[in-house]
């Protein structure tokens, strides 16, 4: 990107619970990331938790005599209209849809998670049609711009946008810096002194190579983190890992392998959930209400501490250090979404992977890893992948054919029966916002 003086970035789902968080994160970078102009965007439906984040924000700015002007609008084209960088954060029929997401699964005994399996599927078949429309907007608009993409499932997301449009699109996940820092804690260091390999798709991705302060200690790693506690995000169960079963894999699992590994003991779990606390919907609409009231506070001029319980965590530290590194030509590595291009040549080319990249004015550019990807881990991420290829067709183009084979196809949900009753129910509970299906 051509260097300029100050820079546009509009927030699509601005409203978000999390907004303070990135609001944060400019302010501190914006002596190297001089972000002048900052929009945030969100539907009729958010505008109430629009007007409260955003009046939030601009005490922030305030209170940290930042020059960053905040723009609150519920017109997307105004936001988008010459930015550098678009962020995607929005959720398609708020937290409602997500616990809709998260229980049809659970009625049919299957996983029922907003990202992963069919849970993540419904959230992929509202999603889709929204991204490529800002697409389409971005293309006309702001051609130049970067997509950074956080709306989950972020890499059927960033797939379709790679897709189906010419944006320059990049899928962000927090799981990836949240690793290191787990990995720093455990190790006593600063997060600075761990570099990690990571390979595979999003919300699916193994670490192969761990080095803290200069050494290799990938297989001493692996022998400490079976059994040992806090290597997940706060809305995934702290299951302990199994020796055996890590030493024999070579990689480190990340957070959302264990609705795999460990399917039986993240079900029971769920099921249990489901009788007192509700599932994670439900408990994020509690957490959401607490920030929410907090966010009211006109003597509130800082990010709350209580933001800290939701899943995102470091969510903007990802964000600013990707704009930053466009920005400024750091060539730094960074772990993001990506299309392959033959990267891992058991993937489609036109497939979104989730590994280490340089990071140029010129966007994300994947690294070789160092290790081979042997079949205990290519037949997963190859047989999800698939899945995933068939989702954004089923989006994108309303297809009933291709959503059902998904659904079949996912080890989480797997039989021709189970993928036809809870299709038929995600439909049926989505229908406004599915229209591609309504022909
Ligand atoms: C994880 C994931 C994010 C996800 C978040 C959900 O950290 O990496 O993709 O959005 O958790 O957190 P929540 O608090 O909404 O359950």
């Amino acid at each position: 990107m051509a260097r300029k003086e100050q820079l546009k970035v509009a927030v699509i789902g601005g409203g978000s619970s999390y907004t303070p968080e990135l609001v944060e994160g400019l302010i501190k970078r914006g002596a190297e990331l001089p972000v002048k102009e900052l929009y945030l965007v969100d539907v009729e439906a958010g505008r109430e938790k629009l007007e409260i984040v955003g009046a939030l924000a601009r005490r922030m700015v305030e209170k940290a005599g930042a020059d960053i002007r905040i723009h609150l609008t519920l017109d997307r084209k105004e936001a988008i209209r010459g930015a550098d960088f678009v962020t995607t954060q929005l959720r398609v029929g708020q937290l409602e849809a997500r616990g809709r997401d998260e229980r049809i699964p659970l009625k049919y005994g299957c996983i029922g998670q907003e990202t992963t399996g069919a849970g993540g599927f419904a959230k992929a078949l509202r999603t889709i049609p929204v991204i490529l429309g800002i697409c389409r907007e971005m293309e006309e608009l702001a051609p130049e711009a970067f997509l950074l993409n956080f709306t989950n499932p972020a890499g059927i997301v960033t797939e379709a946008a790679l897709k189906y449009s010419r944006v320059r699109t990049i899928g962000l996940c927090n799981l990836p810096i949240g690793l290191r820092m787990q990995i720093a804690e455990f190790y006593g260091v600063d997060a600075s002194k761990v570099q990690l390999e990571m390979v595979g798709i999003n919300h699916l991705n193994w670490t192969t190579k761990i080095v803290v302060d200069g050494s290799d200690v990938t297989a001493s790693f692996l022998a400490k983190a079976a059994g040992a506690k806090g290597l997940t995000m706060k809305n995934i169960s702290d299951l302990e890992w199994d020796g055996d079963f890590l030493r024999s894999l070579g990689a480190l699992p990340c957070s959302y392998h264990r609705y795999y590994y460990m399917r039986d003991e993240m079900l029971a779990e769920q099921l249990e959930d489901l009788k007192t606390e509700g599932t994670r919907a439900d408990v994020v609409k509690r957490v959401e209400a607490e920030l929410f009231e907090l966010y009211k506070d006109p003597d509130l001029a800082i990010k709350p501490p209580q933001l800290e319980q939701r899943g995102g965590a470091y969510y903007s530290e990802v964000a600013v250090n990707l704009m930053s590194s466009i920005y400024n030509d750091r060539k730094d590595i960074q772990t993001v979404n990506v299309r392959n291009g033959g990267l891992l040549p058991f993937l489609p080319d036109d497939a979104s992977i989730e590994v280490n990249c340089v990071v140029d004015a010129e966007g994300a550019h994947p690294v070789q890893p160092s290790n081979l990807v042997g079949p205990e881990i290519r037949g997963l991420m190859q047989l999800v992948k698939a899945y995933e290829e068939l989702t954004v067709e089923a989006a994108a183009h309303g297809d009933r054919d291709k959503a059902l084979q998904a659904l079949a196809l996912h080890p989480l949900v797997g039989t021709a029966d189970l993928a036809r009753s809870i299709l038929m129910d995600i439909l049926e509970e989505n229908k406004p916002y599915l229209p591609q299906f309504q022909s």
